[in-house]
């Protein structure tokens, strides 16, 4: 039987994301083969039913009066993917979604489940079941927002996350920007509903406001910390800095060398290997990436509460460490697209106890509230006490 290239596409993704791989990278490598209207589908399917699995797998258990746990994983993903394109796409066949789904659990090597498959999707196409507006968000996470932002406001992040994530790019000084791109609150970032880029890269809106912060002058000395894959350094160069990227993986350092600055492949948490100081320094730190939901779906089902306390740890290193090699008069950009405290606001007051660093600002964004990813970012300059490296 044959199966819509784009369904197959979904699918492969999904399995790919289910062993460990991220979203953005299984969904673009199985779609790289596929016009741009299959591409299109095979995408919306792939992250609707990540961004929705908490109600699609509600809805399975709910059809099936099968823990859906105890299902494989093959059958689970070729449920949640006709489930989803049954109850949230409008344009596609409900028996091409049913026959395709069965022969993707069938080809996936569980001919067995053909049948279950089958009851389950023609029971949902007949049935069409109302149900509450489901917000598909792990309890723990959901409960840390209303703790932190109250209630409406995390339903608005939770509501946020099932959206499609927005297109925005980077357009520097001085470039025209492509047809149909709407101009943005931040300068340079504009909105591209559809259509190519043309030379210019994706950047979302949030991680375009992180730079302005930095208070860039052409002839500063610019160090970015935490810098692949590159979006805010190249922003920075906009600005005539001096740059130099760093980064901790090799393979994700390599993704700089395209901006034809010096790569430095260190660890930020160990004393840094520079014998000057530097005028701005921006710590993008590694984080939960809970402030980016919508555009990477997974994250709310992989990560652990117990994976927090964890990143707490990372980022105070790299902070306090990167404050030792700030000028005097020098300007430092703590930031990054996670909405915990513990990642954000607790990080920087532990960094100001231990070094006597003064924040001047902070900044945070937050999905359903401001537009694009949220994000978190503390402006902070030296205090007069030189803090110590820390290594660990
Ligand atoms: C949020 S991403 C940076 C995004 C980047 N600033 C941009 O705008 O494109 C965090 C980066 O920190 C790197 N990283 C993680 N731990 C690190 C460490 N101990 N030292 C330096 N870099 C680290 C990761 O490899 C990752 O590339």
């Amino acid at each position: 039987m044959k199966l819509a290239p784009a369904r197959q596409a979904a699918f492969g993704a999904l399995l790919a994301v289910e062993r460990g791989s991220w979203s953005a990278e299984s969904v673009a490598a199985k779609t790289a083969h596929l016009d741009a209207r299959d591409a299109a589908l095979a995408s919306e399917i792939a992250f609707g039913v990540l961004r929705r699995q908490g109600e699609l797998d509600a809805l399975i258990a709910a059809l099936s009066n099968r823990a859906v746990e105890r299902l494989d994983s093959a059958v689970r993903i070729a449920l949640e993917m006709g489930l989803y394109q049954l109850r949230f796409l409008d344009r596609v066949p409900a028996h091409a979604v049913v026959s395709d789904s069965v022969e993707l659990a069938r080809r996936a090597g569980k001919s067995s489940a053909g049948a279950f498959v089958n009851a389950i999707l023609r029971r949902a196409a007949r049935e069409r079941p109302a149900s509450d507006e489901h917000f598909s968000t792990p309890e723990w996470l959901f409960r840390r927002w209303v703790a932190q932002f109250g209630l409406a406001a995390a339903e608005s992040i939770a509501r946020e996350s099932l959206a499609r994530a927005g297109r925005y790019i980077r357009v520097p000084p001085h470039c025209p920007a492509p047809e149909g791109a709407q101009p943005t609150g931040v300068p340079g970032c504009y909105l591209l509903e559809s259509g190519d880029p043309g030379p210019y890269r994706f950047q979302d809106i949030g991680s375009q406001a992180v730079v302005p912060l930095l208070e860039l002058q052409p002839g500063h000395t610019f160090l970015d910390v935490c810098a692949a894959p590159g979006n805010k350094t190249a922003q920075a160069m906009e600005s005539g800095v001096a740059a130099i990227a760093c980064d901790v993986h090799l393979s994700r350092a390599k993704t700089l060398l395209p901006l034809g600055i010096p790569v430095v492949v260190m660890d930020g948490r160990v004393p840094l290997p520079f014998a000057r100081r530097f005028d701005r320094i921006l710590v993008d730190a590694p984080c939960s990436g809970t402030g980016t939901l919508a555009r990477n779906p997974e994250i709310k089902w992989r990560l652990k509460p117990e994976d927090i306390p964890d990143l707490h740890g990372r980022q105070i290193a790299i902070l306090l460490n990167a404050l030792t090699a700030l000028k005097e008069d020098g300007l430092l950009v703590y930031s990054t697209c996670s909405l915990e405290r513990e990642e954000n606001e607790d990080v920087v007051a532990e960094a100001i106890a231990a070094s006597g660093a003064r924040l001047e600002r902070t900044m945070r964004r937050i999905p359903g509230t401001d537009p694009g990813d949220g994000f978190f970012a503390a402006v902070l300059r030296p205090g007069s006490v030189a803090p110590n490296p820390v290594v660990g």
